[in-house]
């Protein structure tokens, strides 16, 4: 760490086991889909949508009418889900568009497919993003085609180095009225190493064997930590363009919810399951951040948490955005990304 950032604080174990047990037992959503406003001429892109929140996502923003960009690694699976979401809602004068071949375990991939993504937009308004594409691995051995850990690939540097081509067609003052980023994290950010949540030394495990590695929690727990930097980052580095147009950029939990994610769990979900939560209600927590009144870009860099409403991160973690540690993060990041620009 730079000598100009503080050590991080030590944190309250009481109040960790406090926002755990929140994670299983949220406050029961306020801002659902009968609040969301009309989205006819509005275009979001949804990262990860053929299964899971993502998936859900799209649905509720398809049933406003909006234009989705559905942002996806394998398109057949993409094309299953946007048919399925059509058939089921007729009466949407929507669209979906799937983009595929999005997999951010190989990021000389992405540049493409934001090529694909301009093609799509073709000069339209970008009025919503969400981050919503992550990968919780059941082990800690998974390496990305860059010889990174692959979730810290998976759900940073691959999202920030999207953003990185996507800034040029959302950073414009083409339709004022909505717009919102929206980076997914999670409430294993609690789980992640004590030093503001981050391995700095070496957080994508380059350096060292895979049996050094910390545990997968942990290394999840890093990466969901990330997210929370990336959004208040991204608010720093376009401030001006956000507080003129009330841009605003909020990590999110969604929640503890049955998906896809827990793939790797086998028998232990089996017994979760029934603490866990359908997939719909994480929607409900990043359509808030996406789409809620309540948002102004003042309260960019926010936490939200399950089910759509606002509180803190772990101590250390928010502390990490007030002292400089959320653009350490930011710029650690670009170093690793950007010879794929
Ligand atoms: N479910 C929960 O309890 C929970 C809790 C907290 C946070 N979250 C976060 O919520 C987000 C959505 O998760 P989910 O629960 O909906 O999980 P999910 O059902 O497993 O969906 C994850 C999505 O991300 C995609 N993805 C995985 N690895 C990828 C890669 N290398 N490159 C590009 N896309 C990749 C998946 O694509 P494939 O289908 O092709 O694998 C899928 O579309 C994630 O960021 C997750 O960390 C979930």
């Amino acid at each position: 760490m730079d000598s100009i950032i503080a050590p991080a604080p030590g944190y309250s174990k009481k109040k960790l086991l406090c926002d755990i047990y929140y994670g299983f037992r949220p406050n029961k959503p306020t801002f659902t889909p009968e609040d969301y406003p009309d989205l006819t001429g509005k275009t979001a892109l949804v990262t990860g949508c053929n299964t899971g929140i993502g998936k859900h996502v799209v649905e509720l923003l398809y049933q406003k009418n909006c234009n989705i960009i559905g942002v996806v690694r394998t398109h057949e699976k993409g094309d299953a889900a946007r048919d399925e979401i059509v058939n089921n809602n007729p009466e949407s004068n929507g669209t979906i568009t799937v983009v595929g071949g999005c997999d951010y375990l190989d990021l000389a991939k992405i540049p493409s497919v934001a090529e694909n993504i301009k093609k799509v937009l073709d000069g339209k308004p970008l009025n919503i993003i969400v981050h919503n594409a992550g990968l919780m691995a059941p082990d800690n051995k998974g390496t990305s085609a860059q010889g990174y850990e692959a979730m810290f690939q998976t759900n940073v540097l691959g999202p920030q180095l999207l953003q990185h081509f996507l800034d040029p067609l959302f950073v414009k003052k083409d339709d004022t009225s909505l717009k919102r980023i929206v980076w997914v994290s999670s409430g294993a950010h609690l789980l992640a190493f004590n030093t503001y949540g981050i391995n700095w030394e070496d957080p994508t495990f380059e350096k060292v064997a895979v049996s050094e590695r910390p545990d997968n929690q942990t290394l999840y727990g890093q990466s969901k930590a990330a997210n929370i930097y990336q959004a208040k980052a991204w608010y720093e580095n376009h401030k001006e363009f956000c507080d003129e147009v009330d841009c605003v950029s909020v990590s999110c939990y969604p929640g503890n919810l049955r998906t896809d994610l827990q793939r790797g769990w086998g028998l232990t979900m089996f017994f979760m399951k029934f603490l866990f939560w359908d997939g719909i209600y994480g929607a409900y927590s990043e359509l808030f951040g996406a789409l809620s009144p309540t948002l102004k870009a003042k309260d960019s860099g926010s936490y939200v948490v399950p089910f759509g409403e606002i509180q803190d991160p772990r101590e250390d973690v928010k502390l990490g955005l007030t002292n400089g540690v959320y653009m350490k993060l930011w710029g650690l990041v670009e170093e690793k990304i950007k010879q794929y620009y």
